[in-house]
């Protein structure tokens, strides 16, 4: 296509992307603001053609129509707090926004879902639940931006999956337009629908590849009454599957969210805040874990969490601890865990991991990894976090300045390290862009194939996000 021709096509997009959503929000050229050109990692970076805010699904359609006629590649895009790159588009795309497609259409008290926009941030979600008298379980740090889209999008987990499971366990209905602008509906709001395949699931986790989801029911559950929260200090990894085991059974179904912390995150973490809290136990400990319950009876969970530590205590699982009194002592618990913004800011350009493998191949996999890394480049920061209640780590390096290939070497050493172990090269954040060349070390061949197919027969023309999850090739 010569350049004219090129300027003319891409001017007739803009101008049919005007038509349907309204000049106001429709952003082209040099009024597209940065925050649509780069992601929260300022890792990726795009050129699009044009950013289009939808009102509402019908409006989604005729973008998507828009788009295929023209052969334009669409990216959705939801609170932009992704960090694999899913959500920024190829130059020359369209970034299809949901940010206006934010409302909570319905709270159904007596079958406890709620149904919302795909825009709609989850902190919003959570507080409307709340004001209802439910919890909405679903919850991660990027509460306050990030969408419900993006969660379906991503699959998204984060800090209470170990009682409630990821978002896919929460969407019992979804509402999608297709590549081909096929509206699939199927907004249920029962546990059970065996009718045939559940293309709900193929959407769930898709990171925008296999269409736009604009609508979903979500399931919600009586807000508990009461919290318990204790940071712990361990000896050594050694306690923790026993300590997981004990605490799961002893209170009964109501743990929530454990937490590990280990030496290097919880020392360099507690350092770099040491100006707005201090520590809440002192650092050197091999390892933390955070523990909370929700329950329905604040003196009898009390009780309960204060004994189930105890005996763990006598039992050598615990060396220390320390349990919050007050909702603020909670959230400063929680800050060590939560609040990395700051704290990590000095350690850019990170490299970041959200892997997966067996509790009881963790030790070995820190182990392994660390001294991977630190033979590439020998004074690494490196820190190790997460869900370890899920089997999800998070490893945090900071990236030694000398090389540009030095993300690539450390990505190699830890994901070689992973494969080793069997486990997954994305616990919850998604493969986007930035993982799409490690896939093969989690998924195989045949499974890839797979993945291919399904993407050949929903989006032929690769308009969906292209470039996303699936490598080039195998
Ligand atoms: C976390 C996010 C980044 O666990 O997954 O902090
Ligand atoms: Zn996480």
């Amino acid at each position: 296509m010569s350049e004219l021709i090129a300027a003319e096509h891409a001017g007739r997009v803009i101008d049919g992307l005007r038509t349907i959503v309204g000049a106001p929000n429709l952003f082209a050229g040099a009024d597209i603001e940065d925050r649509y050109r780069v992601d929260v990692m300022q890792k990726h970076h795009a050129r699009p053609l044009a950013v289009v805010r939808p009102a509402d699904t019908t409006q989604v359609v005729e973008i998507i129509k828009i788009a295929a006629r023209a052969a334009v590649p669409v990216t959705p895009l939801g609170g932009r707090t992704g960090v694999v790159g899913g959500g920024v588009c190829r130059d020359g795309g369209i970034v299809l926004s949901l940010e206006r497609m934010n409302r909570v259409l319905e709270v159904d008290d007596s079958s406890m879902t709620m149904t919302v926009e795909a825009g709609v941030p989850l902190q919003q979600a959570q507080e409307v639940a709340e004001a209802h008298g439910f919890i909405l379980p679903l919850d991660l740090g990027a509460r306050g931006s990030a969408t419900i889209g993006g969660n379906i999008a991503t699959n998204a987990g984060g800090v209470r999956v170990l009682r409630w499971g990821m978002t896919r366990d929460m969407v019992l209905g979804l509402e999608a337009v297709l590549a081909n602008g096929a509206v699939v509906s199927s907004l249920s709001k029962s546990l059970k629908d065996n009718a045939g395949y559940h293309w709900k699931d193929l959407l769930i986790g898709s990171e925008g590849t296999l269409g736009v989801v604009t609508r979903a029911v979500l399931r919600l559950r009586p807000l508990p009454a009461s919290t318990q929260t204790a940071l712990l200090a361990l000896g050594g990894f050694e306690s923790v599957p026993a300590l997981l085991r004990r605490l799961e059974g002893r209170f009964a179904g109501q743990l929530s969210s454990f937490e590990l912390m280990w030496q290097d995150f919880y020392d360099y973490v507690t350092a770099a805040q040491l100006n707005t809290r201090r520590p809440p136990l002192p650092p050197g400990s091999p390892l933390y874990a955070l523990v909370e319950t929700l329950g329905s009876d604040p003196v009898r969970d009390l009780e309960l969490f204060q004994e189930g530590l105890h005996e763990a205590g006598e039992a050598g699982l615990i060396e220390d601890a320390v349990i919050a009194q007050t909702a603020r002592e909670r959230g400063n618990l929680w800050a060590v865990r939560d609040d990395l913004t700051e704290p990590f800011k000095p350690l850019f350009p990170l490299a970041a991991f959200d892997v997966s493998l067996a509790l009881k191949d963790m030790p070995a996999f820190v182990r392994d990894s660390r001294a991977a890394v630190l033979a590439l480049y020998p004074s690494s920061t490196i820190l190790y976090y997460g869900h370890a209640g899920d089997g999800n780590l998070h490893v945090a390096v900071a990236l030694d300045r000398s090389g540009p290939d030095a993300e690539t070497k450390v990505e190699t050493a830890v994901y070689g390290c992973i494969r080793q172990y069997g486990g997954s090269i994305s616990a919850e954040h998604g493969v986007g862009t930035a993982k799409r060349t490690y896939i093969g070390y989690t998924r195989s061949k045949t499974e890839l194939a797979l993945m291919r197919s399904i993407k050949q027969a929903l989006d032929p023309d690769n308009i969906m996000n292209p470039g996303k999850v699936l490598p080039d090739r195998d």
